[in-house]
């Protein structure tokens, strides 16, 4: 069928055309929001889930939400081995100015100024061209002591207060938040802490990979207490196939019900590859119904292009051992697994794979979702393993 006017989105941050499943989170939101505005206290939000879950696509709604009740809202987006504070000040600047412009009586925001030129000049690494138009003192022993986990919070303080001041609010919105540093994490953690202690109105919104929640409790132990951490996962199988229907019916193309049910199977419910499948069907299909046969052949072009684009891509970036590591996991299938048991499986001593492990939890392939075990972080990347190298033996 004609490709323009196919509804189906796969991408990284690419909006799918009906957002299914997510109603209990975006619900969690609209309290947080709320009640922040109250100066009511309620627990920040960061969104956990594997690689093309809709992390991001919920991070976008989430904000989108925000402004719509009112809150100034920021959208950063963590990296590996870029610094928070030079990443975050360009945008308070561009804030604070905003709010110095508004309307109202009061030197917050122009306090609040101050300290961010503070902040700025006590960073390690230069901000670029962020202290342009600030030609303001700074803040003489607020934000500037040079470490991050006194400087953040002063920072986030003078923010807020600025906010109050002129009846606003503000979210901040971080998305890949496991990129950071140790360091970093409790600064933001340190941050919202005293955020909540004096109830201004600063929120923050988060998503991150599934080995955040570790992180955040790691970098704070009292982490667990200040932030939720919902679960961004595969849709039910209602809400998958909802999320193909849908968007179709809208274009007045109709899915057979086995085809349906065959997307569902292949996908397990990831909202990225239910996205890829129903593009590719679509693409494929004659014309409506589309048929469980173009279903079927979907899925070699769609396992084709993830296997040359998305799923290659990190495979490129493993040495050959990491490579035997994870083709041994990918031997026990989907889910998480005894790193003892893939020490076994590949005649080896669990401390003798420390350091390939603990690799492969940097590069973001795997995670522990609890002690001892190990899972991937990209969905079906079991079943990709086993393709890549198919004649492995142990
Ligand atoms: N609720 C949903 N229903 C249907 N499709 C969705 C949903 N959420 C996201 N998608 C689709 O899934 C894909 C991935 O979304 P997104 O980039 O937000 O994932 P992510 O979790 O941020 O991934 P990554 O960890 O790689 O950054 C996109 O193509 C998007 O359209
Ligand atoms: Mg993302």
């Amino acid at each position: 069928m004609d490709p323009l006017r196919n509804p189906f989105s796969p991408g990284a941050g690419s909006p799918p055309p009906e957002l299914v499943g997510r109603d209990p989170i975006l619900e969690q939101t609209r309290i947080l929001l709320g009640r922040t505005k109250l100066k009511r206290s309620e627990k920040s939000i960061l969104l956990t889930g594997l690689r093309g879950v809709g992390k991001t696509v919920l991070l976008n709604e989430i904000e989108r939400l925000a402004k719509a009740e009112g809150y100034r809202t920021i959208l950063i987006e963590a990296l590996e081995d870029k610094p928070l504070g030079p990443l975050i000040a360009p945008h308070l600047r561009t804030l604070l100015f905003d709010l110095d412009r508004m309307a109202g009586a009061g030197d917050k925001a122009k306090r609040g100024l101050r300290v961010l030129r503070s902040f700025i000049g006590a960073l390690k690494v230069s901000v670029g061209d962020v202290t342009f138009g600030l030609d303001i003192d700074p803040q003489e022993g607020t934000a500037d002591s040079g470490d991050l986990e006194i400087d953040l919070p002063s920072l986030f303080v003078a923010v807020a207060e600025a906010a109050e001041e002129r009846k606003s609010a503000i979210a901040i919105l971080i998305d890949e938040l496991q990129y950071f540093t140790t360091k970093e994490l409790g600064a933001l953690i340190m941050a919202m802490h005293r955020i909540q202690q004096l109830q201004l109105p600063l929120v923050l919104l988060g998503a991150g990979l599934p080995i955040l929640p570790g992180l955040a409790g790691q970098a704070k132990s009292y982490a667990e207490r200040l932030f939720g951490f919902p679960e961004v996962g595969a849709l039910s199988e209602e809400d998958a196939i909802k999320a193909l229907r849908d968007p179709a019916l809208a274009a007045n193309v109709v899915f057979e019900a086995d085809a349906l049910f065959e997307i569902y199977r292949v996908t397990k419910g990831y909202p990225y590859f239910l996205q890829e499948w129903g593009y590719q069907a679509w693409n494929l299909a004659p014309g409506s119904p589309v048929t469980l046969q173009v279903v079927k052949s979907a899925t070699e072009t769609v396992t084709r292009r993830l296997d040359r684009n998305f799923f290659r891509v990190r495979f490129d970036r493993l040495t050959p051992g990491e490579r035997n590591f994870l083709r041994a996991m990918a031997a026990f299938g989907p889910g998480a697994h005894r790193t003892g048991e893939i020490a076994d499986a590949l005649g080896q001593k669990v401390t003798s794979l420390g350091p390939v492990r603990a690799k492969l939890i940097r590069k973001g392939m795997v995670y522990s979702p609890a002690y001892g075990d190990l899972a991937f972080t990209v969905p079906l990347f079991d079943e990709f393993m086993v393709r890549a190298i198919p004649d492995f033996r142990l």
